[in-house]
Parts: structure tokens; C-alpha cells; sequence
């Protein structure tokens, strides 16, 4: 990988240096049907999975490490968020995630169709401003890239505090081609509570006794 930026970013020179094996810009895009081959080493039917905005990484870290069978590839924009998801991921003795610098707008030109199974979104930027809207990662085009980039069987986990974006979202859920096999707008008080992992951004949101919007969808097996 080439360095592009400024260097006063440490989290920069961390991402290109001692984190570089596990790490891509837009790089990323080489791998594009080849990330099970190429990149993990590992066979084709090794379950590869997708996390959006991994934040400082508990998630993606928590992935890894409880699903050492699976391969994870996190997205995020940040320098800083992207080191500390892997980093934590490499403490915890992972081998099985990487991260990549790049909007997830850009997901059809980081998969093939149906190279991967499942996929996570938590806590997106809201963007609550009407005229911010066109900003929301959950737009009709996007849920059709996702669509085609999953296997059948597929799953997509998503969490917002935002009840605007949680009614946006699922309003194009509906009409995109996933199934939406749950949907709560209180995932605390339902019972996928014990299967949740709390995220960074959720254990704030709880802190402030918000409750928490989560639909799963699914890509049907036909
Ligand atoms: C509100 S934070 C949530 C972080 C984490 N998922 C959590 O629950 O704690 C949203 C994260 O998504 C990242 N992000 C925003 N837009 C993105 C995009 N288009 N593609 C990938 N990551 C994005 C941001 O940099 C930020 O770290």
C-alpha cells in the first residue's frame, strides 16, 4: 500500500505500518471476488462476513473472536476507528479479520455477487436533517448492491437509536427484496435481548435509557 496522507495523523502511519497486513484503502477493490482466496487463504465455503462502521471495534473484535470459523471484513472512514477495530481484534489473538478504509456506498465494487453471508449495521450516522437525508447509508440502491453481494441465507442485522432513520430504514426494507424477519423498537425488552451484543455507541445510548431500534432482513433461499 501507498501512503497518501499527511503523516501528522499517528493513526495513519499505524494503519500503513504495523497494521498493513490487515488493513486496505481503496485497495480493497483488488479483492473484490477473491477475498476468501486471496486474502483470508481459506476455502470457498469458509462463512464471510460484512461489518459497516465498526466504530472503535468491540463488535468486530467480539466477531472474530467468538467466530474463529468465519471471516470478518469491517468498514469504517476513520483512521483512528479502523486501527483500534483491528488492533483490538489482533489482542484478542484474531487472525480472521480485516479492515478496510472505504464508504460502504462503494459495496458492489468490494463484492462479486453473493460472495458473502452475513452483514452488520449498527448505529449508522442518523443524518436527522431533512436535507441530510440523502446522505443515509440505507437508500434504494444501496439495499440492492447489499441484495446482490449476499448468499441466499443471508442475514443483516441492523440498530439505530434514531427512531426517523429506524422509519426510513424499514419503509426501504420493505420495498427492497429482503424478507424482514424481526423488527422491534424496544430490542432490550424483546428476546433477542440475550443473543445482543451491546455495541460502543448502544451502551451510550442505553446509559441514557434510549431504547434501541433493530430490524433483522434476509436474503430468502430460493
Ligand atoms: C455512530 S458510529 C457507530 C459505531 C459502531 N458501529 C457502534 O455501534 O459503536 C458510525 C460509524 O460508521 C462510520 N461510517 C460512517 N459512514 C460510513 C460509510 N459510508 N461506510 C463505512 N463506515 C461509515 C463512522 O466513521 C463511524 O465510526
Amino acid at each position: 500500500m501507498q501512503v497518501k496522507v499527511a503523516k501528522h495523523n499517528p493513526y495513519v502511519a499505524m494503519m500503513y505500518g504495523e497494521f498493513a497486513p490487515w488493513s486496505f484503502d481503496e485497495s480493497a477493490l483488488d479483492n473484490r471476488g477473491q477475498w476468501r482466496s486471496a486474502v483470508f487463504q481459506c476455502p470457498e465455503h469458509v462463512p464471510l462476513d460484512l461489518e459497516i462502521g465498526t466504530g472503535n471495534g468491540t463488535h468486530f473484535a467480539h466477531l472474530t473472536e467468538t467466530h474463529p470459523e468465519r471471516c470478518l471484513v469491517g468498514l469504517e472512514l476513520k483512521y483512528k476507528t479502523l486501527v483500534q477495530s483491528i488492533r483490538r481484534s489482533l489482542r484478542a489473538g484474531c487472525k480472521n479479520g480485516r479492515m478496510a478504509k472505504i464508504g460502504a456506498e462503494q459495496i458492489s465494487e468490494l463484492f462479486a455477487p453473493e460472495e458473502i453471508n452475513n452483514v452488520y449495521i449498527h448505529f449508522p450516522d442518523p443524518w436527522p436533517k431533512k436535507r441530510q437525508q440523502k446522505n443515509r447509508l440505507i437508500q434504494e440502491k444501496f439495499l440492492k448492491d447489499l441484495y446482490m453481494a449476499m448468499k441466499p441465507g443471508g442475514e443483516v442485522e441492523f440498530k439505530t437509536d434514531h427512531y426517523g432513520y429506524f422509519l426510513w430504514a424499514v419503509s426501504k426494507f420493505r420495498s427492497s427484496p429482503f424478507i424482514i424477519e424481526f423488527f422491534t423498537e424496544d430490542l432490550h425488552r424483546s428476546f433477542r435481548k440475550d443473543k445482543n451484543f451491546v455495541t460502543h455507541f448502544e451502551s451510550l445510548f442505553l446509559h441514557k435509557r434510549q431504547p434501541i431500534f433493530c430490524c433483522i432482513l434476509k436474503k430468502a433461499i430460493p
